[in-house]
């Protein structure tokens, strides 16, 4: 596929070329294994010498196809298709962190992922340091230290929707020579490519705006191959030999985080994307151009009319001139902020219920970012196990309401959200 296409050709086009007479969308390959003709053919996989399928758990061909696809649409030189973004985030920090290393990353992160790292990667001896994403350079390089191995962020984070400054990380990132690794579920390559502004690793819930339709599980690593590993003191497990894989230096090798991620976190956790769902996640993403318009289209529609509402208490979308963050998603967003937005309803916790019971058309939902438009009230819900401290550092306050805009008509919405707040 020509390199040099337009996200919204990627879109449609990439990560999957039929040759001819070949099904034109890619078949959903539903097999555990493969045969071989040769002894060497498979002697050839296993050494890494040539490309191909042995075992679903390593790879698979249909979701090759969406990895393809996702690793165009971010200019990376590799894609690893996982079966959650929980597990795609998981498994690239244990690609290079071990027991007695830590990970700094901002407190404004997805719940499920704070969690991850305050919680479970402490219990394999992986140290979490966080960081307010809009704290100066300096108090952020405090953090790091000779064990630190990977700076994580959000472009658009959830649910607080903080922008990041993307260039502040990518200064530090090459201060120390540590990998920059974003989460770029929300904004989407189609809204903003971590890579042009000094990013590493891309991480998605392809579960989100990738399939778009709330029908398919997934997650999704993208090396973007522009970190030099060889030679850096900070990651020895990339520049000696791998005993369980031949003898391999990771460094040495033309994608080196890509290799590491597949040979050692994907073969030993199993965490692969499922076949079906490779395929739904790649057919989702033929349309993802013209949805992450919509959607940032109707975001911008609906947030200009909560903020002039009496019972709206304050409104975060970055669209809106008066948010914090307009200036910073002028320069990495700007065509177009995405669907998710966040606001507090004046009054008690209760008047969020209130609300949320009285909607019609938008409905109360875990998910985020699919076409559909749904609310969650993350206080009681995805961020309860969160101290209060917890959510005042992840920027959840108790009567914030998430709304994820879908791609319906946008005055139906405004209607919707009308009605329900004459019930408030
Ligand atoms: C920004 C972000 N990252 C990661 C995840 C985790 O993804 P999944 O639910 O696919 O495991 C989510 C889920 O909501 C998310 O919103």
């Amino acid at each position: 596929m020509e390199k040099n296409y337009r996200p919204d050709t990627l879109c449609v086009q990439a990560g999957y070329s039929p040759k001819s007479g070949e099904a034109r969308i890619p078949p959903i390959v539903q097999s555990t294994t493969y045969a071989y003709e040769k002894a060497q053919d498979m002697a050839d996989l296993f050494d890494l010498k040539t490309d191909g399928y042995f075992y679903s758990r390593l790879a698979n061909p249909t979701v090759a196809a969406f990895e393809g696809k996702v690793a165009a649409l971010e200019r990376g030189v590799c894609a690893i298709g996982c079966a959650s973004g929980m597990s795609a985030t998981a498994l690239m920090v244990m690609t290079v962190a071990g027991a007695g290393d830590n990970v700094v990353s901002s407190s404004a992160i997805y719940g499920g992922s704070y969690n991850l790292f305050s919680v479970t990667l402490p219990k394999l001896g992986i140290e979490c340091r966080f960081f307010d994403p809009d704290a100066p350079a300096e108090e952020i390089e405090k953090l790091i230290d000779g064990k630190t191995k990977l700076i994580f962020t959000e472009t658009i984070a959830n649910p607080s929707i903080v922008v990041l400054d993307f260039d502040k990380f990518a200064s530090i990132s090459k201060k120390y020579g540590v990998l920059f690794a974003v989460d770029n579920t929300l904004a989407t390559p189609i809204l903003c490519r971590p890579k042009d502004w000094g990013a590493n690793l891309v991480v998605h819930s392809s579960s989100k705006y990738l399939d778009g339709h709330a029908a398919a599980l997934g997650g999704v690593i993208v090396d973007l191959g522009n970190f030099d590993f060889k030679n850096n003191p900070r990651y020895p497990s990339f520049n000696q030999p791998d005993e369980s894989y031949h003898g391999l230096v990771y460094a040495d090798l033309p994608v080196a985080f890509g290799t590491k991620c597949r040979a050692q976190m994907i073969r030993d956790f199993g965490a692969i994307m499922s076949p079906q769902n490779g395929f739904l996640s790649y057919i989702g993403c033929d349309t993802l151009a013209l949805r992450m318009e919509r959607h940032s289209k109707n975001a911008a529609k609906i947030a200009e009319y909560l903020a002039h509402h009496p019972k709206i208490e304050w409104i975060k979308h970055p669209s809106l001139k008066d948010n914090k963050y307009y200036n910073l998603a002028q320069k990495y967003l700007p065509d177009g902020q995405g669907g998710m937005m966040s606001f507090g309803i004046k009054g008690s916790v209760e008047k969020c219920a209130q609300f949320m019971e009285s909607l019609k058309l938008i409905t109360q939902e875990t998910h985020v970012a699919d076409v559909r438009s749904c609310v969650l009230h993350p206080a009681s819900t995805t961020h309860r196990q969160l101290s209060e401290e917890d959510l005042k550092a992840a920027g959840v306050p108790h009567n914030l309401v998430r709304l994820s805009v879908g791609i319906e008509n946008a005055d139906d919405l405004i209607a919707d959200l009308e009605q329900a707040l004459e019930k408030v």
